[in-house]
């Protein structure tokens, strides 16, 4: 009887990111009828965002399936879906554990516009990995009382002590610490934060990698969304529709339906007022953080104001260059810009106007080349980045080129085409995703994955739950994790309506 009414209880999801979606998807399919979407962009898919460039897919937003293998969702999900090329989900693929860094085979390229050979930058490169991974084990041991210190702060620390041990002559020194700056300034990227002095020593192991060999979509990331939304009913999605406001605790008369009265009222920009009797949030931390004092009615509870400052959201962009003839070597998967004027350990730029460009660690080569043609992916991080984002298309262009000249010695390569994406100055991101800043911990995601009321209240219960990938325990910054948010905060509701048959953490149906 409970669970017939709880079927017809308002749901209304703020968000039509991978987090909504799944968290629509999940509900529909328990027979929740009353529920929507709202969406403020014009399109769904948030931060999957795929482009079509001279006839090739790119992937603006997020690119691989992190983890490919039956525990990943997202991974079950586009199988199911048929979207994944047969020869990338081998078990055998799905079964590779690499930590999530994939063995990418590197070219080195340096300022003074040579080609620099592994074995110069091995030795270098061989510290840092050792020393990433200690920095990861520090969360499974017992640190209460370590203090809060940062993941850059014990790398570059520990490198140089290592670095300085060896005897090499002054130049290979140099070369060295340009080698663990340039990772450094690639570890920002897959961290998404400025510097990795601000990611936390203590929590940087919380996130968990899954096995699997990463894949791709060949038809682009965006094919996945099209097909959950082709499973929801027609029209359930609202776009161009931000939400301004969500008044919850509602006891007057002003969310009243059809002799209804329910707990939350939606209040949108255009001055639309959605009641609902219960709010899946699912905006990234960079729109918490930004409008944490005006997105509630009443304010969040203090302890979630908290935890959203505690946790980092940052900023991770790529730059796209396509080249009539590559400057790699064929087998290159990743290619490396080390700064050789670099003398100390930093991965930040002092003077972002004239020198934004050095934070760029290099690029990724796209795959496969029948498919992309020649074609480069540059990744830059933290306020560079941001940076980066507001330079027009031509200073972009003549920025890039100018590197890429100065750093292969060929005065001449120029490459054919540019495309950058803009996650800071997107208004509804503002940002990439979220990272663990220094002194935050595992509870702060706990605190903002928490449901509005919170418990004890006497009013009516799951007003406002939150999803997304921030919310997303130890998967943050992930679209498995942003996923495995939204069905969490639907499976919270139906198993509030029927306790005994769903129970909260129940596996997915796939
Ligand atoms: C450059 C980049 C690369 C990435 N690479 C990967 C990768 O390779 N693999 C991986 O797993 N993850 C990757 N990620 C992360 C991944 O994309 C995200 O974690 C995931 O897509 C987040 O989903 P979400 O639903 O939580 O949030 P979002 O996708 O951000 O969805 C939130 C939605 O809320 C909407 N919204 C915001 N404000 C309002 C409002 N006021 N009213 C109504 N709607 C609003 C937004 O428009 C958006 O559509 C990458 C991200 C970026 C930016
Ligand atoms: C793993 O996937 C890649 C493509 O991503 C493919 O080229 C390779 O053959 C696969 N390996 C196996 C063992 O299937
Ligand atoms: C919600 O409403 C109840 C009853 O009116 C009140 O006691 C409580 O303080 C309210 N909570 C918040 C967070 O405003």
């Amino acid at each position: 009887m409970a669970f017939l009414q709880g079927l017809d209880s308002h749901v209304v999801i703020v968000g039509c990111g991978m987090s909504g979606l799944g968290a629509a998807l999940r509900l529909v399919q328990h027979g929740f009828h009353n529920v929507r979407v709202v969406e403020a962009s014009d399109r769904a898919g948030g931060r999957i965002k795929t482009a079509l460039w001279g006839g090739k897919f790119l992937e603006i937003g997020a690119n691989w399936i992190h983890g490919p293998c039956q525990e990943n969702p997202v991974f079950r999900l586009a199988c199911n879906y048929g979207l994944l090329d047969e020869k990338s989900t081998t078990e055998e693929n799905q079964s590779i554990d690499v930590d999530g860094h994939p063995p990418f085979v590197p070219n080195w390229f340096s300022s003074s516009g040579r080609k620099v050979s592994v074995d110069l930058t091995k030795p270098a490169a061989m510290v840092y990995m050792s020393l990433l991974q200690e920095s990861q084990g520090f969360f499974a041991q017992d640190h209460e009382h370590l203090p809060a210190r940062s993941v850059g702060e014990f790398i570059k620390s520990k490198a140089l002590e290592a670095l300085g041990e060896e005897q090499v002559d002054k130049g290979t020194k140099e070369l060295r610490l340009a080698v663990v700056n340039t990772l450094l300034k690639a570890e920002c990227c897959v961290s998404g934060t400025h510097t990795m002095d601000d990611v936390c020593l203590k929590s940087f192991g919380m996130y968990k990698t899954l096995p699997g060999l990463d894949c791709t979509f060949p038809g682009g990331y965006e094919g996945l969304i099209r097909c959950m939304i082709q499973d929801l009913p027609k029209d359930i999605v609202s776009y161009n529709k931000p939400v301004k406001c969500i008044h919850w605790n509602c006891t007057d008369q002003k969310a009243k339906n059809s002799g209804k009265t329910f707990p939350v009222l939606v209040e949108c920009d255009d001055g639309e007022t959605i009641p609902a009797d219960h709010v899946i949030l699912t905006v990234s931390l960079g729109v918490l953080k930004r409008k944490q004092k005006t997105l509630l009615s009443p304010e969040m509870p203090p302890q979630k104001v908290e935890s959203i400052q505690n946790l980092g959201f940052g900023t991770n962009n790529k730059i796209f260059l396509e080249f009539e003839e590559p400057f790699w070597e064929p087998d290159c998967e990743i290619i490396f810009f080390l700064w050789e004027d670099e003398t100390e350990l930093s991965d930040v730029v002092s003077d972002l106007e004239r020198f934004w460009m050095k934070k760029l660690f290099g690029f990724t080569v796209m795959s496969p080349a029948e498919r992309y043609g020649h074609m480069l992916c540059g990744w830059i991080a933290g306020c560079e980045s941001e940076y980066m984002e507001a330079l027009s298309q031509m200073e972009l262009e003549s920025a890039v080129t100018q590197l890429i000249r100065r750093f292969t010695g060929n005065p001449t390569i120029t490459p054919k085409r540019v495309l950058r994406s803009q996650w800071y100055h997107d208004p509804y991101t503002y940002g990439s995703y979220t990272y663990v800043a220094k002194g935050c911990c595992g509870q702060d995601i706990e605190n903002l994955a928490e449901p509005l009321p919170l418990k004890g209240s006497q009013s009516k219960p799951l007003q406002v739950l939150f999803g997304g990938e921030a919310t997303s325990q130890p998967f943050f910054s992930t679209v498995h994790g942003a996923l495995l948010a939204g069905w969490r905060e639907a499976e919270r509701i139906i198993s509030h309506y029927a306790p005994l048959t769903f129970p909260e953490t129940g596996g997915s149906k796939l």
